[in-house]
C-alpha cells in the first residue's frame, strides 16, 4: 500500500447505518481492504450493543461511536469512562450540552489510558434558522457553530463534527490542529438523499476536513467497493 493510499485510507469513515450486526459485518467484508474507519451510530449501536464493536475491532477497524452524548456533567463524564474501555477511537458529545459538560467529558477522557479523542457535533445538519429560532436560539445556524465550535474546544474537546460548509470558518476560528470530522459528502454523481449541504471529498478535503463521514453513497451503491475506490481516489488527489 503506498503512503497516499494509507493516507487516504485513514482520512474516510464509512457510516455502518445498519440495524443489524449482520448487515453491519457484511458490509464490511464488501469494502475489505477499502476501509480502515466504520462509524456505529445509535441505530446500530442501540439494536447490538457491544458485541458489534467487537466484532469490529476484530477485524482490524478503527471505530467512531457516534453517540451524540448529552445530558449533566456528572452523567456524561460516566458515559464516556463507560465506552472508553470499548477500544473506540472516537466519540461524539453535544456541544449544547455547554462549557462544564464538556469539560466533565474531556476531563473523563483524559484520566483514561486509551480512550477515546472527543469529537462534539455542533448544530445538527437538519436544523436550519427556523428549527433553531424555535428553541429560542436566534443566531443564523453558521453563527451558532462558530460560537459552539470555539467553545467545546476551549472546554479541551479534541475536534468538530460539522457540515462542508462550515469547514472555513470554523478553521479561522479554532486553527488547523483540531480535528474537523464532515459528514453530508457526494461525490459529484451521487445521490444527495435528504442531506441538505453537501460537499464533494474533494471540496471537503480542500477545505481544512481531518476526516469525511459517507455512508450512502458507499452502502447503497451498486458496486459498494467501486464507489469507495472513487472516494479514496478524490482524497488522495485533493
Ligand atoms: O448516508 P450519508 O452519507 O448521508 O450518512 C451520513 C452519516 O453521518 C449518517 O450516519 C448521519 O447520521 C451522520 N451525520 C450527519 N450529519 C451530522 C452528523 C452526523 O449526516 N451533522
Amino acid at each position: 500500500m503506498s503512503s497516499q493510499t494509507a493516507s487516504s485510507l485513514d482520512r474516510l469513515i464509512v457510516a455502518l447505518d445498519y440495524p443489524t450486526q449482520s448487515g453491519a459485518l457484511q458490509a464490511v467484508e464488501e469494502l475489505n481492504g477499502l476501509v480502515s474507519w466504520v462509524k456505529v451510530g445509535l441505530e446500530l449501536y442501540l439494536a447490538e450493543g457491544r458485541p458489534v464493536v467487537d466484532s469490529l475491532l476484530e477485524r482490524k477497524l478503527n471505530i467512531f461511536l457516534d453517540l451524540k452524548l448529552h445530558d449533566i456533567p456528572n452523567t456524561v463524564a460516566g458515559a464516556v469512562r463507560s465506552v472508553s474501555g470499548l477500544g473506540i477511537g472516537l466519540l461524539t458529545v453535544h456541544a449544547c450540552g455547554g462549557p462544564a459538560m464538556l469539560e466533565a467529558a474531556a476531563n473523563a477522557a483524559a484520566k483514561i489510558t486509551g480512550a477515546p479523542k472527543l469529537l462534539a457535533v455542533t448544530v445538527l445538519t437538519s436544523m436550519d434558522r427556523a428549527q433553531l429560532a424555535a428553541t429560542g436560539i436566534h443566531h443564523a445556524p453558521a453563527e451558532q457553530v462558530a460560537l459552539l465550535g470555539k467553545m467545546a474546544i476551549e472546554a479541551g474537546i479534541d475536534g468538530l463534527v460539522c457540515s462542508g460548509e462550515e469547514i472555513g470558518l470554523l478553521r479561522e476560528a479554532i486553527g488547523s490542529d483540531p480535528l474537523l470530522v464532515v459528514p453530508g459528502i457526494r461525490p459529484a454523481a451521487a445521490a444527495v438523499g435528504d442531506q441538505k449541504r453537501v460537499v464533494t471529498p474533494a471540496a471537503a478535503i480542500h477545505m481544512g476536513a481531518s476526516k469525511l463521514v459517507v455512508g450512502r453513497p458507499i452502502t447503497q451503491a451498486a458496486d459498494p467497493a467501486a464507489a469507495t475506490r472513487g472516494i479514496l481516489d478524490e482524497i488522495a488527489g485533493a
